[in-house]
């Protein structure tokens, strides 16, 4: 699904884009996962297991703009994408369709400025628009800025999956699993 594109102020007064990536933002949109997933382990793949084969991008921007259940919210800072968070259908069975999942990922240089409590706002917004009735995400145990922020906006811890992740250093972390309630 697209969102209307709009000019948005960081707390530092940096000016950037929030709009939908479309097909021309693939190869920013791969350098900004790969980015991000160097910058801290709080998200799910190492940066080498991510695909750098633009065509599947394109194909997974496009996918994501035709469905009517999941929408990014992307960060630009002129061409470049350094934020994007997002809320899809947790799946389409009739017994789980009232339930959205969240993520979010925002390039360090962009962290600390209002940015993630933006987006999450934008998205909470979105997901009431769309009917959904509760919004669900998981964050590793020790994302201290991840869980205030959630925490912030009214989440509340539903579980814990433990030992969910294992770094290649040998550590398990805990996933600590919330929900907010629209
Ligand atoms: C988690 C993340 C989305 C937060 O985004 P952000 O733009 O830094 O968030 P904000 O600036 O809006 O701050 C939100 C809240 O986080 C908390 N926070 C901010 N900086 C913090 C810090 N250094 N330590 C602890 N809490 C902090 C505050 O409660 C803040 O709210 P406040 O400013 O009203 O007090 C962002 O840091 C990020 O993308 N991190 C890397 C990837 C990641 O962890 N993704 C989530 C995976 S589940």
């Amino acid at each position: 699904m697209r969102i209307e594109e709009e000019r948005i102020t960081l707390k530092d007064g940096r000016n950037l884009t929030l709009r939908s990536a479309e097909e021309r933002d693939a190869q920013t949109m791969l350098d900004y996962i790969v980015k991000t997933a160097e910058e801290t382990h709080f998200l799910i793949r190492y940066p080498e297991e991510i695909s750098m084969d633009i065509e599947r991008e394109k194909r997974i921007i496009n996918d994501n703009l035709e469905a009517e259940d999941s929408v990014w919210f992307t960060v630009f800072d002129g061409d470049k994408a350094v934020g994007n968070c997002s809320i899809s259908s947790h799946r389409n069975h009739i017994k789980l369709k009232h339930r959205c999942d969240f993520a979010i990922a925002i390039e360090q240089e962009y962290c600390g400025c209002g940015l993630g409590t933006l987006l999450m706002k934008k998205a909470i917004d979105k997901a009431k628009e769309l009917g959904f009735e509760q919004m669900e995400l998981g964050t590793y145990a020790d994302n201290e800025k991840g869980l205030a922020l959630y925490r912030k906006m009214g989440f509340q811890e539903m579980g814990k999956n433990l030992r969910a992740f294992k770094l290649k250093d040998g550590t398990y972390i805990d996933e600590i699993n919330m929900v907010l309630f629209l």
